[in-house]
């Protein structure tokens, strides 16, 4: 007996085999234990020798149970960790890592040039109203450039008493609200997007813009050609960069320049400072009074100069992007070949 329960404990290989083993044998109506019951029909003399045997057994096989329970249990733990096993010294997976869009990559640039030159960051809001989009720049109602900018007007809820709200057509709103907020003097940009209803190789329905404002007591449109000269410069990394500087008109700054860039487009390819092509990159003019006054500043005291820069007209001259419709495609492609590491 001691020998078959025994032998079956050492052949368990698992729990529930051990289990079995146990309940046959000391189990309720296990073979021991029904022996231990004969007990009491025995004599006094059979059961003094049987009794000891039986109990001495009972303990044996109790004992072996617990070893071989514990025995399982390690070699379980022992080929979990087999198995769990990992090589630290492996180089890693390559993992697919997301990329800086161009024009994120290029914003940041522009905004740590001018933290160079003095100037702090400021933003405003996507969604307009008339007055800081239009009336406030110096741009009244039926001004022919609210037609040539190509609104995008917000539909108003039914019965709304008030003009429409448009997507800012430039980020010059920026302007007003930031004097209005801090008063004069002040250098900031205001970088975002801006939406025009256009579309072609280098328009986009939406874009992105670099408002500069410079506001002091004596700041002429000297300081405008150097700042923006000494910005491109810096941007492009061309030391002799050349700017055309072209007389225009906008209603929010007198004089007003809008800025070339020379370039080629040969063979498909659009390459900066060579060839006979030039890309507009900006407007810009001394700010007009009457915006100064809208905005609550002395025109009396305070001057400066204002500019509004295409940040994807930028882009494309720098990194050689011909189209700029492909910015917005979402092509993971084209995002993996121009992107940035972040
Ligand atoms: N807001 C003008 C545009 O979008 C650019 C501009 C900004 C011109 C500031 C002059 C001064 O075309």
């Amino acid at each position: 007996l001691r020998n078959k329960y025994l032998g079956q404990i050492e052949a368990a290989t698992d729990e529930a085999a051990l289990e079995n083993v146990r309940i046959a044998a000391l189990g309720k109506k296990g073979e021991i234990s029904l022996q231990m019951r004969e007990l009491g029909k025995m004599s006094p003399e059979e059961r003094q020798v049987a009794g000891p045997a039986l109990n001495a057994l009972k303990a044996d096989l109790n004992d072996a149970l617990a070893g071989q329970k514990q025995r399982l249990s390690d070699t379980a733990l022992e080929n979990r960790l087999a198995g769990e096993w990992a090589d630290v010294s492996l180089s890693p997976r390559p993992a697919h890592q997301g990329t800086l869009h161009p024009i994120s990559k290029v914003t940041e640039e522009v905004m740590a040039i001018f933290a160079e030159l003095g100037f702090g960051v400021a933003e405003g809001p996507q969604i307009e109203n008339d007055w800081y989009n239009f009336d406030s720049l110096n741009i009244p109602p039926e001004h022919p450039s609210r037609q040539e900018m190509d609104t995008f007007y917000m539909s108003l809820p039914e019965g709304a008493n008030r003009p429409p709200h448009v997507l800012r057509t430039h980020t010059s709103p920026v302007q007003v609200r930031h004097l209005e907020a801090h008063g004069a003097p002040c250098r900031i940009i205001a970088p975002g997007r801006v939406y025009r209803a256009d579309y072609d190789q280098t328009h986009t329905p939406m874009f992105h813009q670099v408002e500069g404002l410079a506001i002091d007591t004596d700041i002429s449109m000297a300081n405008l050609k150097w700042t923006l000269e000494e910005f491109c410069r810096v941007f492009f990394e061309i030391d002799d960069i050349e700017l055309r500087f072209r007389a225009s008109h906008f209603p929010f700054t007198e004089p007003s320049a809008e800025v070339d860039i020379r370039c080629s487009w040969e063979g498909g390819q659009l390459k900066i400072g060579e060839g006979d092509d030039w890309l507009e990159i900006l407007g810009s003019g001394m700010v007009h009074p009457q915006v100064l006054t809208n905005a609550g500043i002395d025109p009396k005291v305070y001057q400066g100069f204002a500019f509004g820069m295409g940040i994807d007209r930028i882009t494309m001259l720098k990194y050689g992007i011909p189209d700029l419709r492909a910015f917005f495609d979402s092509d993971l492609r084209w995002l993996r070949h121009y992107g940035f590491s972040a």
